[in-house]
């Protein structure tokens, strides 16, 4: 099954003409396709020309299939294939098709020069053929190593062009009929259409015919078809189209010593992006990749105050605290590198000086003995914008409840810990309550864990611990658009209401992030959870510290 031949086919059935354009690469054959032609001539003068040698048989085959099987891939369209003489004889033109044809091409064209050939149009060349029976032994050759029926064989004479006469042309062109050719192609070098007309004229065949105007140019598609042609090449033009403008656009720009000289007559840079398919690969990449394979920017809020842990953090805040060889910031960084995160930023505050590893962007928050985290979030405002997770200094987590974080669809998503009735009754700090509308109910059998996000309807360390769901780990994912719905909603509250309460806080300074989170929800932001089962733990006490000590693995 060839569906580029079976294309062919098709217009080769219908009443119009096919009229088909030279190209040498996948580019060119793509703007064949755009400006409408019904196919693409995989042109022997043009690749060889590409690598800036004459069209002579010097280019191999395995070189000129290459070039084809592109020009097939960048297009919709059938690309016949220019096989110049089969590249040798009967048994080089068995393999011709072999490769033409696993390749996707439609059709190949194969003409009755000797090999090496010479370009038709050389001058001072002496132009030799090969005798009628061994091009026609070649045709034959073809049409029995073909694999899919459609695939077609066009057999092309260069009697005319060899000055042998139209007796001589229509000799050949039966011939090649005879031995099975689909379209025969008849070329000229004289610079009236009269010849390849008064041909048409004699042929008296069903084969239909094939002729490249490039000497006779003045010849119309139209005239031509009504002439008895049902195909037209346009052999060559797109490439010297390419090269007076490439000449005239690099002369320019040498002349002038500045690029911005040529602007005027080149194409944006964004049309060669769309040419080569970059929107398709930017999809490609969403639909495919994993999510962590986007610029996701993580902040990181480890400004403190620090009060729990005495001695601990007398010279440096809880992120920079030690455990098993590593600082749980820098445990952090690890498995957000691990989920391809690069770009991470630090609100730091507190011994700010202490929190020092590289490659994190920092920010302050020096005023984090009186203000809360929303307050941290803020000072690093320049980094809220795409995707961007915010996570707490202070927590260490398996990786791999932050590979189900980056994979949740929503805009704005919290991590909830389902199971966090069982935990250990913590001192100090009351946790942070999540109230999902449609979480699974806890449950003291086991379950399995859903990954469809739930609805936050509450979030906070005031909610009646009857009525939560989950706690909040301190750790949550934006979207673009939920980055731009927080930021928006922080700047109406600063121009408005900073002085006001904000849900559990006495005023905007002071809020949580949770408070914030609350404010998003009134507003009709959706907030979405990913419930998690353990797995994370907070290091906030000097309980804490042992324990992490104790679990986390050197
Ligand atoms: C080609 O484009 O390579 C052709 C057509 O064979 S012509 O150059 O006119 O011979
Ligand atoms: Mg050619």
């Amino acid at each position: 099954m060839n569906d580029k031949a079976a294309k062919f086919r098709q217009l080769m059935a219908r009443k119009e003409p096919i009229v088909i354009a030279g190209a040498h690469n996948g580019l060119s054959a793509k703007l064949v396709e755009e400006a409408g032609f019904d196919g693409i001539w995989a042109s022997g003068f043009e690749i060889s020309a590409s690598f800036a040698i004459p069209d002579a048989n010097i280019l191999t085959m395995a070189e000129n299939v290459t070039v084809a099987k592109a020009m097939n891939n960048s297009s919709t369209i059938p690309v016949v294939a220019d096989c110049d003489n089969g590249f040798g004889n009967a048994i080089n033109v068995i393999r011709t098709v072999q490769e033409y044809e696993a390749a996707g091409i439609a059709a190949i064209c194969m003409e009755d020069n000797v090999f090496p050939k010479r370009c038709s149009f050389y001058v001072g060349v002496k132009r030799e053929l090969s005798s009628v029976e061994e091009h026609a032994g070649k045709v034959r050759a073809a049409k029995d190593a073909q694999r899919s029926k459609d695939f077609v064989v066009i057999a092309r004479t260069e009697a005319l062009i060899a000055g042998w006469g139209m007796e001589e042309a229509l000799k050949r062109a039966n011939a090649y009929a005879d031995a099975g050719a689909d379209m025969c192609l008849i070329h000229s070098k004289s610079d009236k259409p009269d010849e390849v007309l008064e041909f048409a004229k004699r042929w008296k065949r069903k084969t239909p015919l094939v002729c490249v105007p490039t000497i006779y140019k003045e010849a119309t598609v139209s005239q031509l078809y009504e002439g008895g042609y049902k195909m037209v090449i346009v052999a060559n033009h797109g490439l010297r189209a390419a090269v007076k403008a490439m000449q005239g656009t690099l002369k320019t720009i040498r002349e002038k010593g500045y690029v911005g000289a040529v602007e005027d007559r080149i194409v944006p840079l964004k049309e060669v992006y769309r040419l080569v398919g970059e929107p398709e690969m930017s999809a490609n990449e969403k639909a495919y990749m994993p999510p962590d394979g986007e610029q996701i920017t993580a902040i990181i809020l480890a400004a403190g105050p620090e009060r729990d842990m005495g001695a601990l953090t007398e010279d440096k805040p809880r992120t920079m605290l030690d455990i098993k060889g590593k600082t749980i910031l820098e445990r952090q960084i690890e498995a957000l590198n691990a989920c391809n995160i690069k770009h991470i930023a630090v609100v730091r505050g507190y011994k700010k000086d202490a929190v020092a590893v590289p490659n994190v962007r920092y920010y302050e928050n020096d005023d984090y003995d009186d203000s809360g985290e929303l307050a941290s979030l803020m000072a690093a405002k320049t980094e809220l914008k795409g995707r961007v997770l915010v996570l707490y200094g202070d927590i260490l987590f398996d990786r791999g409840i932050l590979e189900k974080l980056l994979h949740s669809p929503g805009d704005i998503t919290v991590v909830a810990d389902r199971s966090w009735r069982d935990s250990t009754k913590r001192a100090g700090k009351k946790p942070d309550l999540i109230v999902e509308e449609d979480a699974p109910k806890a449950s003291t059998h086991r379950y399995l864990t859903e990954d469809v996000p739930s609805t936050v309807t509450k979030i906070g360390s005031k909610i009646d611990a009857k009525k939560a769901t989950s706690e909040f780990i301190g750790m949550l994912m934006l979207s673009p658009e939920g980055s731009a719905a927080l930021v928006k909603a922080y700047d109406q509250l600063v121009g408005k209401s900073a002085g006001k309460p904000l849900h559990e806080s006495k005023d905007l300074k002071h809020a949580s992030l949770t408070d914030m989170l609350q404010e998003l929800i009134a507003r009709e932001a959706p907030v979405s959870s990913v419930g998690i089962y353990k797995g994370w733990m907070e290091v906030d006490t000097f309980e804490d510290y042992q324990r992490a000590w104790a679990e986390v693995k050197a």
